[in-house]
C-alpha cells in the first residue's frame, strides 16, 4: 500500500510489518512514483499517442531523448532496428542523422503494411532509411542486414520487434556481432518484467521478456556489459532515476 499526502509532501509505503516514509524530494519517492506512472502509462496506452515528423512512434519520449544523446555523442554510421511498425522510430533516427549530416537507418519488420511502407517511402527523410521485410532472426534477413554494412561502419542496434525471451535472445545472438566496440545493442522494453498483472500483460512476462533474454545473453558474452548510457548533462539533485521503458536493456560492447 502506498499513501501520498500532498500537504506534508510525504509518501508512506506499507508492506506487511515494514513501513517506510519518504519526502517527495527523496529519489526513492521519485523511483516509486515513476514506476507506478510507467505502469499506468502502459495500461492507458499513453505510449500510443506520439508521432515524430508525422509518423506514429511507439516509445516513451524520455527514452527517445536518451537515444538522441547517444546518437549525438557517438555519431554512429548506421542504426539497425528490428520492429518498424509505422516507421516513427526509423524517422526519429533519420532526423537526427539528417541534422548531423551523416548516418543511415536499416529497419527490419516481419510485415511492413502497405500504407506504412508507402508513408515511409514518401517521407522526406526516406533517403536515410532502408527497409527489409522478413523475420528478424531468419538467416537470410540477418545476412541482408550484414551485407548492407560497409567496412568500418560504426553500428548501434535497437531490438524492438517480438519481445519474447526466445526471440530477443535469438536477435541478440544474431545482431550483437554487428555492434561496434563502444556502441550498444538495446533489447528494448525490459519493462515487461514489471508489468505482470496489468490488463494488457501475459502471466509469463515475469520471465518471458527482453530483460531476461539480455541477462542470459550477458552471461555468455563478456564482450558486452549492462550499461545505461551515462548522462551528458545532469544538474539534478542526485535523482539518478531513469524514467524508462527500457530498464536493463542497454548492452554496451566493451571489446
Ligand atoms: C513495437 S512495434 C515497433 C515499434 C517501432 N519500433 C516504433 O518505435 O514505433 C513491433 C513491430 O515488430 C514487428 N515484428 C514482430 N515480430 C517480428 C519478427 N519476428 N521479425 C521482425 N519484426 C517483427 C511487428 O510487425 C511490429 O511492427
Amino acid at each position: 500500500m502506498i499513501e501520498i499526502d500532498p500537504k506534508t509532501r510525504r509518501m508512506t509505503i506499507r508492506d506487511g510489518e515494514r513501513v517506510e516514509t519518504f519526502t517527495l524530494e527523496d529519489p526513492r519517492a521519485f523511483e516509486v512514483l515513476s514506476s507506478l506512472w510507467m505502469r499506468s502509462a502502459w495500461e492507458t496506452k499513453y505510449l500510443y499517442t506520439f508521432t515524430w515528423f508525422g509518423r506514429p512512434i511507439i516509445q516513451l519520449p524520455d527514452d527517445m531523448f536518451r537515444v538522441q544523446e547517444v546518437l549525438y555523442a557517438q555519431r554512429p554510421d548506421v542504426v539497425i532496428e528490428t520492429g518498424v511498425a509505422h516507421g516513427g522510430s526509423l524517422v526519429f533516427y533519420a532526423s537526427i542523422f539528417e541534422a548531423m549530416g551523416s548516418g543511415r537507418v536499416i529497419g527490419v519488420d516481419i510485415e511492413i503494411r502497405p500504407h506504412n511502407r508507402k508513408a515511409i517511402e514518401e517521407h522526406p527523410l526516406f533517403s536515410r532509411i532502408e527497409l527489409i521485410e522478413g523475420n528478424a532472426i531468419a538467416e537470410s534477413v540477418v545476412a541482408d542486414v550484414r551485407n548492407r554494412l560497409r567496412p568500418n561502419d560504426r553500428v548501434i542496434v535497437f531490438l524492438d520487434s517480438n519481445h519474447s525471451y526466445d526471440h530477443v535472445l535469438a536477435e541478440l545472438e544474431a545482431y550483437a556481432p554487428l555492434v561496434s566496440v563502444g556502441s550498444y545493442i538495446v533489447a528494448t522494453d525490459g519493462i515487461m518484467k514489471d508489468l505482470v498483472g496489468s490488463p494488457r500483460s501475459q502471466s509469463d512476462w515475469g520471465t518471458n521478456n527482453p530483460f531476461q533474454a539480455a541477462q542470459t545473453f550477458l552471461a555468455s558474452h563478456p564482450e558486452f556489459v549492462l550499461a545505461e548510457p551515462s548522462r551528458t548533462f545532469d544538474e539534478s539533485d542526485g535523482a539518478n532515476v531513469n524514467v524508462t521503458q527500457w530498464p536493463g536493456s542497454w548492452l554496451k560492447r566493451v571489446h
